[in-house]
């Protein structure tokens, strides 16, 4: 696992970059649960960061658990969810090894954050316990960006953020990864208004690549299965489709 980047450090400024169309995410994990889930309105969303989807999905009734590596993501997410009572667990774990005392119907780890895992033995080690933890007939999400080695190019997105009264400007430069090393460079620069001057954080990590051949290889390792596979839009794609930034739904395998 790679050193966490200084954003996961500032739970508000975090959760201020990603606002933007959390409730449409929310919308698409109850959807796809209740188009190939098994019906158990519970969840598990490994790495929670600031707990957006959690709280989305307790106000849709479902009852969630959560948990993340950096302490402050977490004390920012227990303070959002502090008014939900018993239908909210979250604790410290760290995602190749936290171990669930309890099945979900629904797991979900998107936004590319399974590739924080920076080896085969601890992706494979958090699918494995992830897989252990569902319901029979539940689902894991898996939502990522994946690489098309020699022709993916250095790239740039700047985003317009805002939350309640604040706004940052977010600028993400990716720079494609090499499939001997398999490490994508991520820069985030994140902008906020303050007082006369502007304020900038920068925070840059490594995230592990995985082409369509490499992800379908790994999850072949583990004990899921694909069961469907869409875009981060919700319509229908296919693993090594044209579509790159996929939500694979998975299930544990029979037997
Ligand atoms: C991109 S954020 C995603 C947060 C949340 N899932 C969301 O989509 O908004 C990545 C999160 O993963 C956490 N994280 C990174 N590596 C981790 C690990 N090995 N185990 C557990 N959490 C980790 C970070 O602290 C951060 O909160």
């Amino acid at each position: 696992m790679s050193r966490l980047p200084s954003i996961y450090a500032d739970p508000a400024l975090y959760d201020l970059v990603h606002a933007e169309g959390t409730d449409d995410e929310v919308w698409l994990l109850t959807r796809l649960a209740e188009i190939h889930g098994c019906g158990i309105k519970t969840a598990l969303e490994p790495a929670c960061g600031t707990g957006r989807y959690l709280a989305g999905l307790l106000r849709r009734s479902w009852t969630v658990e959560g948990y993340d590596l950096a302490p402050g993501m977490l004390a920012f997410t227990r303070k959002r969810l502090a008014g939900w009572g018993k239908r909210v667990k979250l604790a410290r774990g760290e995602m190749s090894s936290y171990r669930p005392k309890r099945r979900f119907g629904l797991i979900f780890n998107v936004l590319s954050t399974f590739r924080h895992l920076m080896s085969e033995r601890e992706a494979l080690a958090h699918l494995k316990l992830m897989a252990g933890a569902l319901e029979p007939g539940g689902i894991f999400i898996l939502g990522l960006d994946l690489s098309i080695y020699g022709q993916d190019q250095p790239d740039e997105e700047v985003y317009e953020c805002r939350q309640g009264g604040r706004t940052a400007k977010h600028v993400v430069m990716s720079l494609p990864a090499e499939p001997e090393t398999r490490r994508e460079l991520i820069i985030n620069f994140v902008t906020t208004p303050k007082g006369k001057k502007d304020s900038v954080l920068e925070s840059s990590y490594d995230l592990r690549s995985y082409s369509a051949a490499e992800l379908a290889e790994l999850i072949g390792k583990s004990p899921l299965r694909i069961e469907a596979v869409y875009g981060y839009d919700g319509k229908d794609a296919v693993l090594d489709g044209p579509e790159r930034a996929l939500w694979l739904v998975l299930k544990a395998r029979a037997g």
